[in-house]
């Protein structure tokens, strides 16, 4: 996509040096709960699968292992740098691409299934949607896309106590520290649930489910529809 003088600058912030990459570098997304999300997906041998946002690779590198034609892509040149390492410890060949949701390249209708973890929220929400377009016109008809991310599940009805919850929630379940915590309310775009649910199906998805997980997370399964069929 062309950039224009007023396009949104996804290089801004996060993920990009080392030092923020270490942040990112967790292990908690293990290698098992992925394996069982790609089976659940029927990833099959020569799939072409896209994860944006890949971060260190774990899902990239699985879906390889499953036999997957995979583009690993991130807008952040150290976390591909371990995507890459990660694939080559397991001996497995991925295709990095340093780009973002908004910048990464396709063929129109090309990918069998798409990925996102936790990386959506770093656009704004206008940015979300175009995004989501661009995912949708790369995926080939009938194929899914599964996102996941932290979204606000409710109305805060105590900002600070809903706030201060989910602070104590990641530090204590996923050995968040809270600076990040901190930084994610601050200064990123997490939105409500509902607001990406009308995002996807405007864009064309069919909202295949939703689940929301306490207290903060939403995984999201879409199907793009065949031509003539209803979304
Ligand atoms: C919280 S990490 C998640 C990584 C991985 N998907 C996972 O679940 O473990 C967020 C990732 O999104 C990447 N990122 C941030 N902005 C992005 C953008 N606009 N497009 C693509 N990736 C982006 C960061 O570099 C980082 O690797």
């Amino acid at each position: 996509m062309l950039a224009r003088d007023w396009y949104y600058t996804q290089r801004r912030r996060l993920g990009l040096d080392s030092a923020v990459a270490s942040i990112y570098d967790r292990h908690d997304s293990s290698d098992v709960r992925t394996r069982a999300v790609l089976s659940m997906l029927g990833v099959q041998r020569g799939w072409r699968v896209a994860d944006i946002g890949c971060g260190n690779g774990v899902l990239a590198v699985e879906a390889a292992l499953m036999g997957a034609d995979v583009d690993a892509i991130d807008i952040s040149p150290a976390m591909l740098a371990l995507a890459g390492i990660q694939a080559s410890d397991r001996k497995v060949a991925v295709r990095t691409q340093p780009a973002g949701l908004l910048s990464f390249a396709y063929q129109p209708n090309s990918y069998d299934l798409i990925v996102s973890e936790f990386a959506l929220h770093h656009l704004p929400d206008f940015w979300k949607a175009v995004a989501l377009a661009r995912i949708h016109a790369a995926l080939k008809p009938g194929a899914n896309f599964y996102l996941r991310d932290i979204v606000f599940v409710s109305m805060p009805d105590g900002v600070d106590r809903d706030v201060e919850g989910w602070a104590e929630f990641c530090i204590k379940n996923h050995d968040f520290d809270r600076d990040s915590v901190v930084s994610h309310m601050r200064d990123e775009y997490s939105t409500f649930g509902w607001v990406i649910e009308r995002m996807l199906t405007d864009v064309g998805f069919t909202l295949v489910s939703a689940d929301y997980h306490a207290p903060l997370h939403g995984t999201y399964l879409l199907r793009k529809p065949e031509p003539g069929e209803q979304s």
